[in-house]
């Protein structure tokens, strides 16, 4: 038994010491921050209850990481150490216990963001700056300072009344946008990309070559002073006259009065964090009075005073049982992982994105394998990494397909692109709808009364090939209509038609999208890195759909805030002839090819009102009341929450509308009420 229990300390031990080694010299870890401080728990636990097994410099004694061996070793003046950290209310009220019971109720904590980068320290003297030292193992760290002068947010000379000799601490960290360009050249250059915008930071900051690392844009925050010990009270007071030096200190820094303050600085950010620029893991608390920090001091690796409480990632483990590719309507194949079924913050998933090749083989990820799912802002949740130790032996790296899944064609990898793409953008079923479907969505021509399942039924019946179909689209020829209908899972299949009202519905939905904006025909046609931002710059700029096909590289790139890659797109886009013909048919029947005036409001009766519009009205079409709405400054928004200010509802309005507006008290006005609300 206790031959096991020292077998199991060494084996956490040396595991333990690999991933400190994967994550802070190699930057490449494998596994998540979670897990690794879950082994952590696991060994300090042993350790605590056999301590005659206690390894030598046991990972839960000495702060994780090396040094690198193409730097120059310095030693700290002071050790660098890292932090302890919870992931739970109750551990954070322990720690609050602990600290009030050591230093009494008086005192004040200090909030900040944990920064998810590369620590750093960085030496002035006399205001200059002349060190700049990563962690390495803590007590000694790589000497970094010509890279750290490349970061534009971190002074060289100090300003202001700076002391004769400081040393600042802080986080370096890239961007997410940074980030995403940084990797898109990489692949292009067919290099491996970075897993996540620490790693890119971290892998950054060791390069040997200045000039490439002042290519790729680091940012800093720095969070800690150490210098002179009589200057400053306190941290905050400390991070404040920081940051009148010149130095780069977080806003989103708070002093909490108590544990409850700190908490709801802790709840409010992990909400708000998905709007940074920049990733953050957590919040770090400290006791703010430099004395009380001083009286409650330090453990082995980290102060008695300040805990990091992090956030959790939204993460599950499934089987990735097998990949399928979708075609999207600008003809990029998507690798779509088909997952054992899983739980995932209330929701099951079954598929996730793999993104592209590069991703998968950066992954290295297998059928078969042990994957980790994570939601992440996007609504598709994403493969983020394997489990190798369950990993079987004869696990098959994934060979990727070189044809279409659709139509056949061969696929091409355009330069400077992860994706591939197919070639047939005329042929090929899927991009032929997708356009179709960009074409009627709600910030397009906003045709709600045709969606993905009647596009589809159309499509196949012959009815539509394009966009401009759909105003050639009679009342005899979708009567009637019919499509059979397989069920994914039962594999049944059932046969289903187009009554008499939907087919007058679809009708009447493509007339009312001719008083649609220029703008939205625009970004309706599905030009790419044509937005319904980009869609309004161009309207404005050319007002008519003659003179922006007329346009020139030139004249186009000359428009505020478009790019060449823009540009270059519209010329292409307007240079092909089946481009031109769908235009000149859409021409034909009517729609808007120019920029109206823009006419001044009715009135701002609706003003900061989100309205939703449910059922069928006498008066006006769904077009029409749009534009009443916004005529009188209110909003026309989708779907129904607690922002809704009301629903103008017609007739017919939906029972699980009327049931979710009722749950959550949005006022309900009929169009009589809403005529004379417009009225006055
Ligand atoms: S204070 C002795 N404050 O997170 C005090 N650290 O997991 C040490 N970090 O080692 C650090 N944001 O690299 C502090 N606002 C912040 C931070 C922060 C990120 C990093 C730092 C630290 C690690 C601990």
């Amino acid at each position: 038994m206790s031959a096991e229990i020292k077998q199991k300390i060494i084996d956490l031990t040396h595991s333990l010491r690999q991933h400190n080694y994967n994550y802070y010299v190699l930057a490449q870890p494998t596994i998540s921050d979670r897990e690794f401080d879950q082994l952590l728990k696991d060994l300090e636990a042993l350790e605590m209850a056999y301590p005659q097994y206690k390894q030598e410099n046991s990972p839960t004694s000495v702060v994780g990481g090396e040094v690198t061996k193409d730097f120059n070793t310095i030693a700290h003046d002071t050790p660098m150490l890292s932090l302890s950290n919870t992931y739970s209310k109750e551990e954070l009220i322990d720690f609050d216990n602990r600290v009030r019971k050591a230093i009494g109720d008086d005192f004040k904590y200090t909030c900040e963001l944990k920064f998810d980068g590369f620590a750093i320290g960085i030496k002035y003297i006399n205001g200059k700056l002349t060190r700049a030292l990563t962690r390495g193992d803590g007590v000694q760290g790589d000497d970094v300072t010509t890279n750290v002068k490349t970061i534009r947010s971190i002074p060289h000379q100090l300003v202001g009344d700076f002391p004769e000799e400081v040393e600042v601490r802080g986080e370096i960290f890239m961007h997410r946008k940074a980030f995403e360009r940084m990797n898109s050249e990489r692949i292009a250059a067919g290099e491996k990309p970075f897993a996540n915008p620490r790693n890119s930071a971290a892998g950054t900051i060791k390069m040997q070559e200045q000039s490439e690392v002042a290519k790729r844009p680091l940012d800093a925050y720095l969070y800690h002073v150490i210098g002179d010990e009589n200057r400053f009270r306190s941290h905050h007071e400390s991070l404040v006259e920081a940051k009148s030096w010149g130095l780069p200190v977080s806003d989103e820094m708070r002093l909490a009065g108590n544990i409850d303050e700190v908490w709801d600085y802790i709840s409010s950010w992990d909400e708000k964090r998905k709007n940074l620029s920049y990733d953050i893991d957590g919040i770090v608390v400290k006791v703010n009075n430099f004395n009380l920090q001083h009286d409650l001091g330090f453990t082995a690796k980290s102060p008695r005073w300040a805990i990091a409480y992090k956030f959790e990632t939204e993460r599950a483990e499934t089987i990735l049982n097998s990949i399928s590719y979708q075609v999207g309507r600008t003809g990029a194949v998507t690798p779509v992982a088909n997952l054992e079924p899983v739980l995932l913050l209330g929701t099951t998933v079954k598929r996730a994105s793999l993104h592209n090749a590069d991703i998968i083989s950066q992954l290295d990820v297998r059928i078969g394998d042990s994957v980790y799912v994570e939601k992440g802002g996007e609504i598709i949740p994403k493969i983020v990494g394997v489990n190798l130790d369950l990993r079987q032996p004869d696990a098959q790296p994934v060979s990727l397909i070189h044809k279409c899944p659709e139509c056949g064609s061969v696929l091409e990898r355009k330069v400077g692109e992860a994706a591939h793409y197919c070639p047939n953008d005329v042929g090929c079923p899927p991009q032929i709808k997708g356009r179709i479907e960009h074409f009627i969505s709600r910030k397009a021509m906003d045709i709600d009364s045709l969606g993905e399942g009647k596009i589809d039924m159309l499509y196949e019946a012959g009815l539509l090939s394009n966009a401009a179909d759909l105003y050639t689209l009679t009342f005899d020829q979708l009567n009637g209509l019919k499509k059979s209908i397989t069920n994914e899972e039962t594999g049944e299949t059932r046969e289903v038609s187009l009554r008499e009202k939907s087919a007058q519905k679809i009708l009447d939905g493509v007339e009312a999208s001719k008083t649609i904006s220029f703008d939205r025909v625009l970004y309706a046609l599905g030009i790419r890195f044509v937005g319904s931002t980009v869609a309004k710059k161009l309207a404005s700029a050319f007002s008519t759909m003659n003179s922006l096909m007329d346009a020139t590289l030139e004249s186009l790139i000359a428009v505020d805030e478009i790019g060449e890659k823009i540009a270059q797109s519209v010329v292409t886009y307007f240079g092909d002839e089946s481009n031109q013909n769908i235009i000149n048919q859409l021409q034909e029947a009517g729609l808007q090819m120019e920029q109206q005036a823009p006419q001044a409001k009715a009135s701002s009766i609706l003003e900061g009102k989100k309205i939703v519009v449910s059922g069928v009205f006498t008066n006006f079409s769904r077009n029409e009341l749009k534009k009443e709405i916004e005529n009188h400054g209110g909003q026309n928004v989708g779907s129904i929450s607690a922002k809704t200010s009301f629903i103008l509802a017609g007739e017919n309005m939906g029972p699980a509308k009327l049931q979710k507006a009722e749950k959550l008290g949005v006022p309900i006005v009929s169009e009589e009420e809403f005529i004379q609300m417009i009225n006055g």
